[in-house]
């Protein structure tokens, strides 16, 4: 696994870099969903418990809880989830929004207490963040599951490390799949659906090479 691409490494840098990024593009306007947010609610039967972990813009969170799911996202930038809860209300749909870093103590608490099946959601997020925080993520991944759940996760791979990019510079690592999956395999995850490559997930000229999974708690 290599972290390739960063030019910012604190965390202070990063949260930064990401509250800067969606102060600016704050909106009211219905968002498209990406192509796995829709992707994932296909292979969904019936109401969910879906937590986004790295929610960003809250594009994805907003099209789960418009479809009948019952959604929290989840951001460790202060004015994205800002920016999340304004257009969840200037929507009428009914999204909650936690500002937390992924490794704060306190978040699985917070997250925990539903019934139901539960999606742990996570798209481009696991390509945001360190590898130990990767780490904390299935963990809490884990935490918040029960067997039968599903774990979604979309991220940028090894292959990604060439091509063109549409952000500008900033904490970007490209991930190794195999390791990703030891990893989920370890905390009681299984793949049930696993594909790679280009076109899942093209924005303008960044036709990212991505890994798309989905696990089953076992
Ligand atoms: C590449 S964006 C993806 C946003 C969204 N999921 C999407 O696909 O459009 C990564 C997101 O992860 C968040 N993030 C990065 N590091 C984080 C951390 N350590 N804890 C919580 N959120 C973090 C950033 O604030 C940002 O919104």
């Amino acid at each position: 696994m290599t972290d390739a691409a960063h030019s910012t490494t604190t965390t202070d840098d990063r949260s930064d870099y990401w509250n800067t990024y969606y102060a600016a593009r704050s909106s009211t306007r219905r968002p498209l969903p990406s192509q796995f947010a829709t992707f994932v609610a296909g292979e969904l039967e019936g109401p969910h418990r879906v937590i986004e972990l790295g929610c960003g813009n809250g594009r994805d969170s907003i099209f789960f809880a418009g479809n009948g799911h019952d959604v929290t996202g989840v951001d460790g930038s202060q004015s994205a989830v800002d920016a999340c809860s304004a257009l969840a209300a200037a929507l009428g749909e009914p999204a909650t929004f936690l500002q937390s870093a992924i490794d704060d103590p306190e978040l699985p608490q917070r997250l925990s207490g539903s019934d139901g099946p539960h999606v742990v959601y996570a798209r481009f997020f696991v390509h945001a963040i360190t590898d130990e925080e990767e780490k904390t993520f299935l963990d809490l991944a884990a935490t918040l599951t029960s067997p039968g759940d599903v774990l979604a996760v979309e991220y940028r791979t090894v292959r990604d490390q060439v091509g063109a990019k549409e952000t500008g510079a900033h904490y970007r690592r490209f991930v190794l799949p195999a390791t990703f999956q030891a990893r989920a395999l370890e905390r009681g995850f299984e793949v049930t659906y696993a594909v790679e490559g280009y076109g899942f997930a093209k924005w303008r000229h960044d036709d990212a090479y991505v890994a798309r999974t989905l696990f089953r708690r076992t």
